[in-house]
């Protein structure tokens, strides 16, 4: 059947009305006034790359300084601690040893957020002081159960050197001292970053 052209008509307006809202669509992903799409290279992103870096973390309650305080006391009689808090500014140096060269500290905060085990919700931000890295920084965010081997948490992000950062870190208690809660945890960090 022959197409009238009325029909002509009808299959033009689709494909106008089509075209238009596609047409505002991409108006609307360019410029919406305060976002625009930008080549990485702009920042001066190039390739991703992997490092990983290995140090200790010093979490001292003990002594004249502490690096680490309690700021609010489990509110039960919970065996987990459930609810308490401490405040953290923890020397990260290059070995076990305290005296050892100093990379930077890790300040932020763990709580206890487990009722059924010690299971600790660690919020830091490593931040560097040596070298290249000087004032940098990785934020770590993730689940501890700190008389696990081994604990994994997220690397959510970074600054500086580790501006789009991501990855993970693995930490291994070194040293605790139960009578003081003094503890040297060693911490792989395996982080993508530009
Ligand atoms: C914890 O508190 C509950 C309720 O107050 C009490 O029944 C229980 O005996 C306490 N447990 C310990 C270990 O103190
Ligand atoms: C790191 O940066 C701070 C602030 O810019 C500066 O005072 C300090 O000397 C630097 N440290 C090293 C080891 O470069």
């Amino acid at each position: 059947m022959a197409k009238t052209p009325s029909s002509i008509l009808a299959t033009q307006f689709i494909i106008l009305s089509l075209l238009s809202s596609f047409a505002i669509i991409l108006v609307q992903g360019e410029d919406q006034g305060f976002v625009r799409s930008l080549d990485p290279k702009l920042l001066g992103l190039k390739k991703e790359k992997l490092s990983h870096f290995r140090f200790y973390w010093h979490d001292i309650y003990s002594g004249k300084n502490p690096s680490a305080v309690g700021v609010v006391r489990a509110p039960t009689n919970s065996s987990t601690l459930f609810g308490s808090v401490s405040m953290i500014d923890d020397p990260l140096t290059q070995g076990p040893e305290l005296s050892s060269k100093l990379w930077g500290r890790a300040q932020g905060f763990y709580a206890s957020a487990s009722q059924q085990e010690i299971g600790l919700l660690m919020a830091m931000n490593f931040h560097f002081i040596e070298g290249k890295y000087n004032g940098s920084t990785i934020s770590v965010l993730g689940r501890n159960q700190v008389f696990n081997k081994v604990r994994e948490m997220p690397i959510i992000g970074g600054s500086g050197l580790f501006r789009f950062a991501r990855g993970y870190v693995e930490a291994r208690t070194h040293t605790f001292t139960p009578n003081t809660g003094d503890a040297v945890v060693e911490y792989n960090v395996y982080v993508l970053h530009y």
